[in-house]
């Protein structure tokens, strides 16, 4: 049945009238003018989808944190030998745990940094750019201060997790972490 209700009736492609249109095309309008209203509850619905995927992430990085702090701190680890990270590099190992990658940074001839990989919006990893003192995170446009791990731009809002470490006798070791709950 045709409807004569000018919002439901169907806009043709082809510009010409609903009589004209072939039989399959009656019986399966391609476009309404209803479609707008179709439209904004999709999008209604991918920004509730979205908001509630966000919510979650941000409770399971949480949980995650709470749960690690609650084990007492972790064994320490050798990550690397001073020589083998020039200055302005870095190395990804893992720490506190075989699913935890972190990220070493050298930033000069004595000083080295170590953050969780993880962002602390929706834990992509993040990337060091020793030039600019930055780590950026690439999937938001996060950016976080490569000195403190503070984040400075983009939609984080804590502070990356900081990997303790202790220089010894030509190794780097981690030995700790501190939790991002600022
Ligand atoms: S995951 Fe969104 S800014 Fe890093």
């Amino acid at each position: 049945m045709i409807t004569q209700d000018p919002d439901r009736l169907t806009v043709p492609p082809d510009g010409r009238s609903h009589s004209e249109q072939p039989r399959w095309r009656q019986d399966f309008p391609i476009e309404w003018a209803q479609d707008n209203y179709v439209s904004r509850r999709d999008f209604t619905r991918f920004m509730v989808l979205t908001s509630l995927a966000f919510v979650v992430g941000q409770f399971v990085i949480l949980f995650q944190s709470i749960l690690r702090r609650n084990q007492g701190e972790p064994p320490r680890q050798e990550i690397a030998s001073v020589n083998e990270i020039p200055v302005g590099s870095s190395q990804v190992f893992h720490y506190p745990n075989e699913r935890t990658p972190s990220i070493l940074v050298r930033l000069d001839e004595s000083t080295f940094v170590a953050y969780e990989q993880q962002c602390t919006h929706l834990a992509c990893p993040v990337i060091p750019q020793p030039e600019t003192g930055h780590l950026h995170c690439p999937c938001h446009e996060g950016v976080f201060d490569l000195h403190t791990g503070q984040p400075l731009a983009g939609p984080p809002r804590r502070p990356l997790a900081r990997v303790k470490l202790e220089v010894q006798a030509g190794k780097i070791y981690a030995a700790g972490v501190e939790e991002a709950f600022a």
